[in-house]
This record gives structure tokens, C-alpha cells and sequence, in this order.
């Protein structure tokens, strides 16, 4: 095994950088991270999946591109029931997607091209293929290798009915029926996922220490941080009561009438949230602290209120969290207005950073959320270039920055379990394989003829890297214009944020010098006095058209 003494840069090695050499405010409170959804990113072998070696040759677009840190989504073993989401080993890499040697090489090449890496960690379940589940399954009610999970007796007559009435964010009952050694139906166990991700109990401290050692397995080859999978999960109210249900039960995230992404909340929830989680990310905060250089942890929590969103990043838990509520508000100045100013006035008090989040593995694309085509193209760039100019960190997913919809997969092609739960169309839309260069698929995802393992679109041979590359008004040329002024000015401006009354369907905001609009009315508006240094889209006789957001100074 490897240490962070071996993944130093080498003095002179610029842009590198040193683990060991922190000045100042940490690295993540203003980072640029971009996502990459391994299976999707780039693929070295040729077999259609992307890997580790796959992600190493594309490091230095990233770079270019003008990013601070990458996320890699989970390349543990796994049976891919949920696309590594349900992982079989914590401290190992899935053969298909490389060795921990690649994880290795991975680290120093995006440390040496001054990258940060941030890793998955998924603590509120394993899969059922992890070795601990598998002991439980042979295992007797009540026996030590059982009680790392949750497994209870069955209600009504023999046992029949589940526990209680929870259902899987997949859809569905949240507890499958195990079969005991003799063959007869058992003891039931909980998944809030699909059935292959049974959910860790963890109110056994063997749990915590298990995680404790995942961690510090992580950390000594180096990452920079990590991300935490469903953080607000994890502990469960200990009655394991019903739930009192106010609402139908919708399958994970859905579309508010507004066009803006929810995940629907109940007014009761006694599986998510509970105060225990708090201790956990208290004792991973000292674990991390531990180690030079600012390693991080960003959380996953979809709460239901930026103040409970708040209480994950107090100063001794969590760096940051995912600010869903951004994601999630639709196209509308009010609703952004509203959202910077909720967001800001919870942090405030517990000295957190925010973060800017539009698009991940999980939601449909904003270009698809924002209405689709050329309009949801424009708003999509409109609403990341108001969020880079926003005070705390932001965070991008692989092809937002070359406009990507969503595709619509064709039923056959489809893999995401909420699709073989429930019927419903899924999340792999946002999933499909980047597109690097040339005409046809796989458009250079891999050397493999083809399409890999989600069908691209014929049409994309306009949205590869390559071709926007030679375009200056593409999307990536957008994005790479303003992540090089957000460094050299919107970074430069502190920390304060004013945000003006929304007049008409206009959102203005000031950060010191930085003057932002949006417009999400129907009519141009004049643009303010000043210079102006970037826009979203074309400007017009000096007024800022529909759909179209503007840096000015
Ligand atoms: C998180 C992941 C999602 C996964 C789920 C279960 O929400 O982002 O992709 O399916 O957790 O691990």
C-alpha cells in the first residue's frame, strides 16, 4: 500500500501540489469539482464500460478545462445492481474498471496535474453479494453476522407480511424475505434500495468501525476527499414503526409542476434523518482531520430544509453538502432569488461554505428540466454560469459542460433497478457514455466499434469533445470561458452575496464588484452599466434576451 508521503508532487512539478502545504482558507470551500460517472467517462479496454485507466488518459482535459477536483462514482467490486451503488468489497477496485495499481496511478496523475480526487463512500448499505451479508444469510436469527444488518420476523400469520410498511426509494416493499438454512421463509431484512443493497445496522459498533478502516484504507493512498452516499440515512428510528404516510408513495426523484426536480418528502420519515447520524460524521470529521492537507467530505443528503441540509456541515462534521434545493428550483428568478438567499442565511450559522450543484447520475439533465432543446440549452448555461459566480464551491457533471440532454434509452437497454421496480423510466438517461470525438457511437468513448453499455444517440457527432473544442460559442467553450473567470474574478470578490429584489422575472445579484443577471422573462431587458465579461448566450443592442444570464463588472 501506498501513502500520501508518495503522492507529494515534486517541488517545481507545477501545477501540482503538495498534501503537506496548506495555506490559507481550505482548498474544496471554492473548488470546481466535476463528477465522473466511471462507467460512463472513458474506457481504455474496449469492452463498452468506462475504468480507471479510461479516466487517467482524460485527466488533462479536465484540467484544461479549468476544474479543481474530480468525484469518481463507486469502482469497488460489485455486482452492478445498481451501478456499483452496491458494493461487495470497500477496499478494492472492480476488475472492471481497473486495479488498485490504476486507483494509484490515477491519484498521482491528477495530484501532478494539481486535481484533487474525491472517492464514493457508501455506508448505509452493502451488497448482498459483501461477505458480511452472505455469513448473515447463513447465519441463525439472532446471531452476531445478523445483527450487522436488519433482520426482523415478518407480520401476520407465519410471518407473511413485511415488518412494517416502509417502501425501497426504488419502489416497492423495503424488506425482502430471507430463506432459512432448512429452506423454509425466514427473517425479513431492510433495504431502502433495491433488494441487493441490504441496509447496514448502524447502531452495532462493529459497523462504524468497519467504515472507520474504509476510510483510513482510502485516505492513505491518498484521495482528497469523499462523498458521501445517502448521508442522511444510516440510522433508523429504533422502533422500526410504521411510517405515517401523507402522501402517495412516488419512486425516487420526480418533477414538481413547476419542472423542478423533488424528491417528495414525507411529513413522517423514521428512516431518514435521525440525530445518531450526526455522531458519525462527528467521529469521520476526526479521523480526517487526522490526516495533512484538508482532506474533505461532502454529503448526500436529500433533507427536507436547507436547515436541515445546515446540519451536516457544522464546523466539527462534514465540509460541505450538496445543495439539492438549487438543483431542484425550476426555471424562475424568484425561485433562484429565494434559494440563494435560504441557502446562505442557514449556512451562515454554522460557518459552512455553500455549494452549487445542477446535475448529477441521478436526475434528468437541465437542459431537459429547463424545457429542451435550444430554450433548455440556453437556460441550462444561463443558470451555471449564475451559479459560478455564486460565493462557495460548485459542482459539475461529466457532459453538462458539453450541453448534453437527456437521452431517452430504449426499454431493452435500460439497467437502472428503479426501471425493473417499478416500470418507471429511470435515471439512466443521464448515464449514457460521453462523447469524445469522432461521427458515429461509441464517439471515442473507447477503442471498442459500436455502442457500449448505454446506446448513444446517432446524432451526437456535433456535441463531442472534439467538435465543440473547434467551436468558440459551443457549450464547452462557454464553460471553459467561465471557469477562467470565475477564477480570476469571481473568486477574487469575497464572500458576500447581495441579492436584489426579482422585478419582472429578473434575477440580480452582486458579489462585491461581480454583477450577475438572469433573465427568465419572456422580454429582453437593458443590461447594467459596465463591462461586461462573459455571457451565457448572444446579447443584443445592448439588452440581455430571454434565457440568458450576464457577468458584468
Ligand atoms: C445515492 C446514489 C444513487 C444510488 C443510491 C443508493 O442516491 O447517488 O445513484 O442509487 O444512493 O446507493
Amino acid at each position: 500500500m501506498t501513502g500520501p508521503e508518495q503522492h507529494q508532487a515534486a517541488p517545481g512539478d507545477a501545477p501540482g501540489f503538495d498534501q503537506e502545504k496548506v495555506a490559507g482558507s481550505p482548498w474544496w470551500r471554492d473548488a470546481v469539482f466535476y463528477q465522473i460517472y466511471v462507467r460512463s467517462f472513458a474506457d481504455a479496454d474496449g469492452d463498452g464500460l468506462g475504468d480507471l485507466p479510461g479516466i487517467v488518459s482524460r485527466l488533462p482535459y479536465l484540467r484544461e478545462l479549468g476544474t479543481d477536483a474530480v468525484w469518481l462514482t463507486p469502482f469497488y467490486p460489485s455486482p452492478q445492481h445498481d451501478a456499483g451503488y452496491d458494493v461487495a468489497d470497500f477496499c478494492a477496485v472492480d476488475p472492471r474498471f481497473g486495479t488498485l495499481a490504476d486507483f494509484d496511478t490515477l491519484v498521482d496523475a491528477a495530484h501532478g496535474l494539481g486535481l484533487r480526487v474525491v472517492v464514493d463512500i457508501v455506508p448505509n448499505h452493502t451488497s448482498w453479494a459483501h461477505a458480511w451479508f452472505r455469513a448473515a444469510l447463513e447465519a441463525a436469527p439472532g446471531s452476531a453476522e445478523r445483527a450487522r444488518y436488519i433482520f426482523r420476523e415478518g407480520r401476520g400469520p407465519g410471518g407473511d407480511e413485511p415488518p412494517n410498511n416502509w417502501q425501497s426509494v426504488f419502489g416497492g416493499p423495503a424488506w425482502t424475505r430471507a430463506t432459512g438454512a432448512d429452506g423454509t421463509p425466514g427473517e425479513w431484512y431492510l433495504h431502502l434500495f433495491d433488494q441487493s443493497q441490504p441496509d447496514l445496522n448502524w447502531r452495532n459498533p462493529e459497523v462504524g468501525d468497519m467504515f472507520e478502516s474504509v476510510l483510513r484504507f482510502w485516505l492513505d493512498r491518498g484521495v482528497d476527499g469523499f462523498r458521501i452516499d445517502v448521508a442522511h440515512s444510516l440510522f433508523k428510528e429504533e422502533s422500526l414503526r410504521d411510517q405515517v404516510r401523507t402522501h402517495e408513495v412516488v419512486a425516487g426523484q420526480t418533477l414538481d409542476e413547476d419542472g423542478g426536480m423533488v424528491t417528495p418528502h414525507e411529513d413522517d420519515e423514521p428512516m431518514w434523518d435521525q440525530p445518531e447520524v450526526h455522531d458519525v460524521y462527528r467521529r469521520w470529521h476526526r479521523v480526517l482531520a487526522e490526516y495533512p492537507g484538508d482532506r474533505m467530505s461532502v454529503a448526500e443528503a436529500w433533507t427536507k430544509t436547507p436547515e436541515s441540509m445546515a446540519r451536516f456541515v457544522r464546523p466539527d462534521e462534514l465540509s460541505q453538502s450538496f445543495n439539492f434545493a438549487w438543483l431542484a428550483a425550476p426555471w424562475s428568478a424568484t425561485a433562484f432569488a429565494r434559494v440563494i438567499e435560504s441557502t446562505v442565511a442557514a449556512l451562515e450559522p454554522v460557518g459552512a461554505s455553500a455549494t452549487w450543484v445542477l446535475e448529477n447520475h441521478d436526475v434528468i439533465r437541465v437542459v431537459t428540466r429547463y424545457g429542451g432543446g435550444e430554450v433548455g440549452l440556453a437556460r441550462a448555461r444561463a443558470a451555471a454560469l449564475a451559479m459560478l459566480a455564486l460565493p462557495g464551491s460548485a459542482y459539475l457533471y461529466q457532459g453538462q459542460e458539453l450541453g448534453l440532454a437527456q437521452v431517452d434509452v430504449p426499454p431493452a437497454a435500460r439497467q437502472d433497478p428503479m426501471w425493473f421496480r417499478t416500470g418507471e423510466v429511470g435515471r439512466d438517461g443521464c448515464r449514457v457514455p460521453v462523447p469524445w470525438s469522432g461521427v458515429e457511437p461509441p464517439f471515442g468513448f473507447g477503442p471498442g466499434e459500436g455502442q457500449p453499455w448505454l446506446p448513444q444517440p446517432e446524432d451526437w457527432a456535433a456535441l463531442t469533445v472534439e467538435a465543440e473544442s473547434a467551436d468558440s460559442d459551443s457549450t464547452l467553450s462557454f464553460f471553459r470561458r467561465a471557469l477562467e473567470l470565475r477564477r480570476k474574478v469571481a473568486l477574487a470578490s469575497g464572500d458576500e452575496v447581495l441579492v436584489h429584489p426579482v422585478v419582472d422575472g429578473v434575477l440580480r445579484f452582486d458579489r462585491a464588484e461581480l454583477r450577475v443577471v438572469v433573465n427568465c422573462s419572456q422580454a429582453s431587458v437593458d443590461l447594467p452599466p459596465g463591462e461586461i465579461l462573459l455571457a451565457s448566450g448572444p446579447l443584443t443592442d445592448d439588452q440581455l434576451p430571454p434565457d440568458t444570464s450576464v457577468w458584468v463588472r
